[in-house]
């Protein structure tokens, strides 16, 4: 018998100001038709003044704790992925175990930028593997929009707030693909390539939060490569093929770039599931923003096989494999 872990419920939130493409372009020098033909983006969500990070999480968690009918007493680890924490200190997941009214077990951050829900995903399921944990909240929430520099067009068209939020639970299985729960995480990173996606500034640098710089041509050419190559490892890893895939729900960064891995699966755009037109890039939330979408519509049942991949600064990318 093998330990895995069970997705046993989600959750999202996203802020209540919508900002369009023609809102942009009333301060800047772009347009609707740029912003939709390179990315297809059409619109995104940005916190209120005072509305940080981790007020987007708890929402988001409380969500996922309702669907799995769970309290958080029952939590044993909060792992909160994120790269626009509320302060450099503590980790924005105490700040929400607090909120929660969670006082017992452990919370902490995880920092891989728009890789972040797979990597939190990742740690929390070694975790519930190992025995360390039997419950876990999987969280992505960011506020990007705090470290978009709001002169340069090139970067801030491409980014939005959110949160979502998984519940992880452990439960015994023979280890096979046809099971339900999280199948297999994959985890990769160069840090060869810091320079075409960081922020200008950090604690032990500059000592104010920076703005996101990118070079967006070199993360386009990186990242269909790269995300295939992890999504070649994940099936071969489970025994799986592309046919085998019911649903891609990938970071949501470029259209173009979901359109590509899509066309590399075979997979048709139904199976697709697509929110970068409504949330604009969400970085760390982008995945279970989508993921819980696609749930309460009801796209997604039970038994089906949904793939995760995403790419972001450092480079860091990953991909995983979840049978719902
Ligand atoms: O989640 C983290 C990972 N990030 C990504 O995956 C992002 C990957 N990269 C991309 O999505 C695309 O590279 C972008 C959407 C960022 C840019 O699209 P592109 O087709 O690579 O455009 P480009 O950067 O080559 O720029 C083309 C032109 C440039 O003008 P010139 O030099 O050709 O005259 C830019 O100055 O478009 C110009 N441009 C804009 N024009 C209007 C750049 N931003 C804008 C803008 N509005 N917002």
């Amino acid at each position: 018998m093998a330990h895995r872990s069970l997705v046993a419920g989600c959750g999202s939130y996203l802020p209540a100001r919508v900002v369009t493409n023609a809102d942009l372009a009333k301060t800047i020098d772009t347009s609707d038709d740029w912003i939709v033909q390179r990315t297809g983006i059409r619109e995104r969500h940005v916190a209120a003044e005072g509305e940080y990070t981790s007020d987007l999480a708890v929402k988001a968690a409380d969500a996922a704790l309702r669907m799995a009918g769970m309290a958080a007493s029952e939590i044993d680890l909060i792992v909160c992925a994120t790269s626009t924490p509320d302060e450099t200190f503590p980790a924005t997941a105490t700040r929400v175990q607090a909120r929660l009214g969670m006082t017992r077990g452990a919370a902490f951050d995880v920092q891989a930028v728009c890789s972040g829900f797979i990597y939190g995903l990742a740690v929390a399921d070694n975790f519930v593997r190992a025995g360390q944990a039997e419950t876990v909240l999987v969280i992505g929430a960011e506020t990007f929009s705090r470290i978009l520099d709001w002169q340069d067009r090139s970067t801030c068209v491409l980014f939005g707030d959110g949160a979502g939020a998984v519940v992880l639970r452990g439960v015994e299985g023979n280890g096979g693909a046809k099971e339900r729960g999280v199948l297999s995480t994959h985890l990769y990173s160069d840090g060869r390539h810091h320079d075409a996606l960081y922020v200008d500034g950090g604690p032990s640098t500059t000592g104010t939060a920076g703005h996101l710089r990118m070079d967006g041509r070199e993360v386009f050419r990186h990242a269909v490569v790269r995300m295939a190559e992890a999504i070649d490892t994940a099936l071969d890893a489970n025994g799986l093929n592309p046919g085998d895939i019911d649903w891609l729900v990938p970071h949501q960064a470029n259209l173009r770039i979901i359109e590509a891995m899509a066309k590399r699966l075979n997979l048709p755009s139904e199976r697709v599931v697509v929110t970068v037109d409504r949330h604009a890039n969400t970085s760390a939330a982008s995945i279970p923003l989508a993921l819980c979408e696609a749930v309460r519509d009801e796209r997604i049942q039970q038994g089906d096989l949904i793939l995760m991949e995403a790419m972001g600064g450092g480079f860091t990318w990953g991909s995983a494999l979840l049978r719902w």
